[in-house]
């Protein structure tokens, strides 16, 4: 039976925000919980390769409650974090409320409600991009990928986190049917639902994921894409970077 809350073309989107609408209360609980923790460690790596210098200006799209977002200022960079949901807003801004500032640091990451797919962001104003857990969750990747692009100046870089798809059948296996039958049982204990938690499968089976982003990325004029596997490729982080004006790698 199709979830709910996948639903492909126009209203997937309303589906997705409904979705993040119902859990954010319980977002960070569940995600401890479903990953035993891993996903600080995942979204650490992630923050780490995004090198963000002092002064850099940073850009998290499908920002959530705000990890990335935290974790980039705290690496000294400027940060616009931008989502969809409200109440992941609010969750959000709570913890900015709560963090201090030095003097000498960055202020918090300023959140802003926003589509991924019409960034209310200028054109070539982020030296970093970063997506985490959002791509599969978007109604069209090209235009996503394109998006992203658009508002990357030359030379920065874009960083992707999400689930991945193992290729050992084994670890494939055990991987699925653990999303399948745990993973929808937090969202039934914690939010009385199964379904917003076995979305995650739903969309993973429709997200290109490891093998797709390449030419997802390239397609939309990043170059360098390189893809690592995490955990034996349960999760995945791609980093690519949009060409430098010097050196724009098109035909002359
Ligand atoms: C799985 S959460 C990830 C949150 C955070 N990045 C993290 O890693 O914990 C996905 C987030 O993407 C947001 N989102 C999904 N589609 C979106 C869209 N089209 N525009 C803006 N935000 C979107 C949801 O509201 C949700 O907060």
């Amino acid at each position: 039976m199709a979830n709910r809350y996948y639903q492909p073309g126009e209203a997937r989107a309303s589906r997705v925000e409904a979705l993040f609408n119902a859990i954010a209360s319980r977002y960070d609980l569940i995600n401890d919980l479903q990953s035993f923790g891993l996903h600080r460690h995942w979204k650490r790596q992630m923050i780490r390769r995004a090198q963000v210098v002092p002064g850099a200006t940073a850009l998290d799209i499908c920002c959530g409650t705000g990890d990335i977002a935290f974790g980039l200022r705290n690496a000294q960079g400027r940060v616009l974090a931008i989502d969809f949901s409200a109440p992941m807003l609010a969750a959000a801004g709570r913890r900015a409320r709560r963090l201090t500032t030095p003097p000498g640091q960055p202020p918090p990451p300023l959140f802003v409600r926003g589509d991924a797919l019409r960034l209310p962001v200028r054109d070539a104003s982020a030296n970093v991009v970063t997506i985490a857990y959002g791509l599969r969750n978007l109604a069209d990747l090209d235009l996503a990928a394109r998006e992203f692009h658009r508002v990357t100046r030359p030379g920065g870089r874009l960083l992707v986190l999400d689930f991945g798809k193992p290729t050992a059948a084994p670890w494939r296996v055990l991987y699925f049917a653990y999303l399948r039958l745990v993973v929808p049982l937090f969202g039934k204990l914690f939010c009385g639902d199964a379904e917003s938690y076995r979305y995650i499968l739903e969309s993973l089976h429709q997200y290109p994921a490891q093998a797709g982003m390449g030419g997802l990325l390239r397609n939309a004029g990043w170059t360098e894409p390189h893809t690592t596997n995490i955990l034996g490729g349960i999760m995945s982080l791609t980093v690519a970077r949009k060409p430098s004006l010097s050196n724009p790698q098109t035909p002359i």
